[in-house]
């Protein structure tokens, strides 16, 4: 099979630091394949080139075997290629119709042709056989939607090659589900599919080959039935793969507890939760996508509303109606949404990292810019995080690198009690590792942690015990001495 799509030595600096050293890449027609790297390999870039968003320092990308400008986006769609972004490019109060159009509107002696256009929305729905209210303004659909909307905008401008950059991040399972048919639909469709993503399961699932970057450089290209949970982490990371194994243990049982939420009910439906988190002790949420995990750490964090309970650290009650109040009484929260509400992308790094911490920064009022650098350098340290330099905006880093500066913010030893939110989202394996180890440094020096990830196997990994939620309510408190991923999804079926 030829190649349809080839990358040759592509070269990628920004501001004189190599991104890409000489990146080659090829696909096949109708093939789905994955791109595979650890936070900050080049997968990103190496795809906006191809879509014209970056300009290579140097190579070519051949079409058919002959050379392509792409200098541009729009150049980029002559020559047949789409990207579904990650962060939807949708304008929220326009309508569906109207997106699905932008700037490609149909008119006749300057009129549109609203019916037209209609008619050449509903045959994309139709090929794809997924149907969407072309008159409902974009921000009143949900992310899953948006996206499928995404899709039949590359089917429409007839694109061959369509890419995926991590598109499951905000999707739940049945969600999922409908995009990797969608997928394996367009796939016999004979379009090309490059699809990138940190969860190696989906990539078993759709993938019928696999190329894997290392920092900035192309390892090699496997067919899937080569390939392995081990030998992917080998090739990503360069580095002998080790089974994940049970966090140790730290909590402190006989201690008072540290964190105490007593009949906890919020206007986001968190119905009368109670829990203990004692020092050292990790407590897991787990449940399905919906079953309001989320909702009961941003009520105990002041982020939402509470109607009924109490907050109680170390022994005493704190007053929580505003996420000011929660961290000065000592309880972080890292978020699931980091774009939203974790970082500030504009900001410089050590800005970010530094940012709950102003007061330790300052010295006679002022900010000490020595004291925040050295903070931030050891939290990089620390996270193993891939940053050009502390002053760079966080905005360069690549997706799993920004997690990491959101994580860094809590290295504080004023904290008694941290939430994780999803904090493995968009972050590649071995990075979950690094991720997992904070969580274990936290716990021994005797914060109370919770802890929530949709990947059960995780929460196994890093609790010593395990709530069940569903429907804002805690269905279920276990000890997890021996608790398999099986046992849980059980009791969240019961
Ligand atoms: N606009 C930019 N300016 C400077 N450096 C950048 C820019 N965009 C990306 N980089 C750097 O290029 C490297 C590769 O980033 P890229 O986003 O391609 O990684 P990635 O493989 O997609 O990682 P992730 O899995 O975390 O999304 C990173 O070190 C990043 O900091
Ligand atoms: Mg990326």
């Amino acid at each position: 099979m030829g190649n349809m799509l080839e990358m040759k030595q592509i070269r990628k600096e920004f501001s004189g630091v190599p991104v890409l050293n000489g990146v080659d890449f090829a696909v096949g027609e109708g093939e789905i394949r994955a791109l595979l790297g650890a936070n900050g390999a080049g997968k990103s870039t190496l795809m906006k080139i191809l879509c014209g968003v970056y300009h290579a320092t140097s190579g070519d990308v051949l079409i058919d075997g002959r050379k392509a400008e792409i200098k541009n986006p729009l150049q980029a769609a002559e020559n047949g290629i789409a990207i579904v972004h990650q962060e939807l490019s949708m304008i929220p109060p326009l309508t569906i119709l109207e997106n699905f159009f932008l700037g490609k509107e149909i008119r006749k002696h300057g009129l549109l042709q609203k019916a037209k256009m209609r008619e050449e929305y509903f045959r994309v729905c139709d090929e794809l056989d997924f149907h969407i209210d072309p008159d409902v303004k974009t921000r009143d659909v949900s992310v899953a939607k948006q996206q499928m909307v995404e899709i039949m905008k590359c089917i429409h401008a007839n694109a061959r090659i369509i890419i995926f950059d991590e598109p499951t991040t905000s999707l739940t399972d049945d969600e999922k589900k409908t995009l990797f048919e969608v997928i394996l639909k367009l796939k016999q469709q004979k379009k090309t599919i490059i699809y990138i993503s940190h969860i190696l399961e989906e990539i078993f699932l759709l993938a019928d080959t696999v190329s894997i970057m290392r920092n900035g450089d192309m390892v090699g290209t496997f067919p899937k039935a080569e390939m392995s949970i081990p030998i992917i982490s080998e090739h990503m990371s360069g580095k002998k793969y080790v089974e994940g194994q049970r966090l140790t243990s730290h909590c402190k049982k006989d201690e008072k507890p540290l964190l105490s939420v007593e009949h906890l009910s919020a206007k986001n439906g968190t119905k009368d939760v109670s829990f203990d988190v004692r020092p050292g002790e990790v407590v897991g949420l787990a449940g399905l996508v919906g079953a309001g995990r989320s909702e009961i750490v941003r009520s105990i964090f002041g982020a939402d509303t509470k109607t009924a309970g109490r907050i109680l650290v170390d022994g005493k009650e704190v007053k929580i109606n505003h996420p000011a109040h929660a961290i000065a009484a000592g309880i972080g929260l890292i978020p699931e949404d980091r774009k939203r509400e974790g970082v500030i992308l504009k900001h410089e790094i050590y800005k970010n990292a530094t940012l709950i911490q102003l007061k330790k920064m300052r010295s006679m009022g002022m900010l000490q810019t020595a004291r925040e650098k050295n903070y931030t350098e050891q939290a990089i340290k620390r996270l193993s995080v891939k940053v050009p330099s502390l002053t760079a905006p966080v905005m360069k880093l690549s997706g799993g690198n920004q997690q990491k500066i959101v994580v860094s913010k809590w290295l504080d030893d004023r904290m008694k009690v941290l939430i994780f939110d999803e904090p493995t989202k968009g972050i590649d394996v071995g990075a979950k590792e690094d991720i997992f180890r904070t969580v274990e440094e936290f716990a021994k020096a005797g914060m109370a942690i919770i802890f929530i990830s949709s990947d059960l196997n995780e929460v196994i990994r890093t609790s010593d015990r395990i709530l069940v939620v569903r429907g804002g309510q805690i269905l279920k408190d276990v000890d997890n001495q021996n608790m398999t991923q099986k046992d849980i999804m059980e009791i969240i079926l019961q």
